[in-house]
């Protein structure tokens, strides 16, 4: 077993290091109090390759493997993750999604801009009736012959402003279950359809989520990703990559507290020495690291296993598990080490505990993770 990483994974990681610092951190905490969606610097990742990562170069991608997109999820989450929920929405829900089972038509127009950052995408799957019960949601694609009519409304979607190409899944046949839910690729200005309103949220408050409501908008039938019924297989397949996302989010989220703990430890004075003199923090210290170290370790088996084209379902429900758990653990110790100027902005670990939150929920929530994951252990 080879736990070294490669000279290109390395330059990967450092890159999105670099950016992170040099772009996403000015900034950080007056987007999060304004919920202002990091336009420029989401169009500045695009234009350095971290929109569509893993997207072979004809159709516009970086070509690069699970491992470097995990490496550059966990940099940039350390800073900011309104930043990275757009990174990962778009390279492993979206841009994934098309390339493995879009038509090449599909590839050209819609996952090239993706690819490339030039434009935004969104996966629309939750509803306010459906979230976990996932096949339980209400919008409606009547096959009109050589189009679908689109009626209903999706809730929580992440990039729901920025975006302009949306996966949108609804039903077709009910009567069928699963098996009558379709996908279809929605573009921003067709007729009929309407963004709702901004959510605003504890956490990951730069990133854009909202309702869309369609009313009878027309999809052509070429927008159809797969065959007739393959929608719920579709999104239940691609969240198996998106969850590798979201676990490298939590990650990232994890390290950037923890990083800050580290040094915050090493400068604070109580009676009379470092607060990492301390052992109750050198404990803490010594927990978090040990935590973070078993989630990426995690993240990185089900990117290898995913990279390697086994099956990572299992692999990646462990990861984003075990890494969402890692992220609220670590950050509340984070918090806890800084004391009172933990609880104020400035110190960025505050930030970081809201941010943490969410990554037990979206993409699945961890109640949901273990349902995947027990499934897989008693096939
Ligand atoms: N991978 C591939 N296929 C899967 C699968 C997986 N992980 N899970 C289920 N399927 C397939 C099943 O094999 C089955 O197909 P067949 O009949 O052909 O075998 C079909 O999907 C239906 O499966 P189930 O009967 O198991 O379906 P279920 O209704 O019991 O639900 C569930 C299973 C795992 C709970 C699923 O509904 C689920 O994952 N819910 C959570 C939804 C979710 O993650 N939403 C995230 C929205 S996107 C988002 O959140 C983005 C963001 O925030 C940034
Ligand atoms: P519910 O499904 O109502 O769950 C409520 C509680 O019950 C949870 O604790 C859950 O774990 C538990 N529960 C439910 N069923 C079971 C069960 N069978 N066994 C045990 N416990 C159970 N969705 C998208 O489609 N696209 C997006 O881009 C997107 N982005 C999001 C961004 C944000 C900020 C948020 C908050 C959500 C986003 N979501 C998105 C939606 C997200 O995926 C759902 O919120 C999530 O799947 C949970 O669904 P729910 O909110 O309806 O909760």
């Amino acid at each position: 077993m080879n736990f070294e990483l490669t000279e290109e994974q390395l330059a990967v990681r450092d890159a999105a290091r670099e950016f992170a610092q040099t772009e996403l951190l000015p900034g950080v905490i007056e987007r999060d109090e304004k919920q202002q969606f990091p336009a420029e610097q989401v169009k500045k990742m695009g234009e350095l390759g971290f929109m569509g990562m893993m997207v072979d170069p004809k159709y516009g991608g970086g070509g690069m493997d699970t491992v470097s997109y995990v490496l550059a999820m966990e940099e940039i989450s350390k800073i900011d993750a309104s930043a990275s929920v757009c990174m990962s929405v778009n390279n492993s829900l979206v841009c994934w999604g098309l390339e493995k089972f879009g038509t090449e038509e599909q590839k050209q127009k819609y996952l090239k801009p993706l690819a490339m950052g030039e434009k935004i995408g969104a996966f629309c799957l939750s509803e306010p009736e459906a979230g976990s019960d996932a096949t339980s949601q209400k919008t409606t694609a009547e096959d009109k012959g050589d189009h679908y009519l689109l009626n209903g409304t999706k809730n929580w979607i992440t990039n729901g402003n920025s975006a302009s190409i949306y996966l949108v899944v609804a039903q077709t046949d009910r009567e069928k279950g699963h098996k009558g839910i379709n996908c279809l690729i929605v573009e921003k200005d067709m007729e009929g359809f309407v963004v709702g309103k901004k959510e605003d949220k504890l956490g990951i408050r730069g990133s854009d989520t909202h309702s869309l409501m369609f009313t009878d908008v027309k999809v052509p039938k070429e927008n159809r990703i797969g065959e007739d019924g393959f929608g719920f297989k579709f999104a239940m397949s691609t969240l198996n990559g998106g969850r590798i996302g979201i676990a490298s989010q939590a990650l990232g989220i994890a390290s950037g507290a923890y990083e800050l703990a580290l040094a915050y430890s090493k400068e604070r004075k109580a009676f009379g020495k470092p607060i990492s003199q301390h052992q109750a923090i050198q404990f803490k210290l010594a927990d978090m690291a040990t935590e973070i170290d078993a989630a990426r370790l995690l993240c990185l088996q089900a990117a290898y296993l995913k990279d390697q084209k086994k099956d990572f379902a299992k692999a990646s429900a462990m990861a984003k598990l075990y890494a969402s758990k890692t992220a609220m653990d670590v950050t509340v110790e984070a918090v806890q080490v800084h004391g009172g100027y933990g609880y104020v902005k400035e110190y960025h670990v505050e930030r970081l505990m809201r941010d943490a939150k969410i990554t037990q929920i979206y993409e699945g929530t961890s109640e949901i993770q273990k349902i995947v994951i027990s499934r897989e252990l008693l096939k």
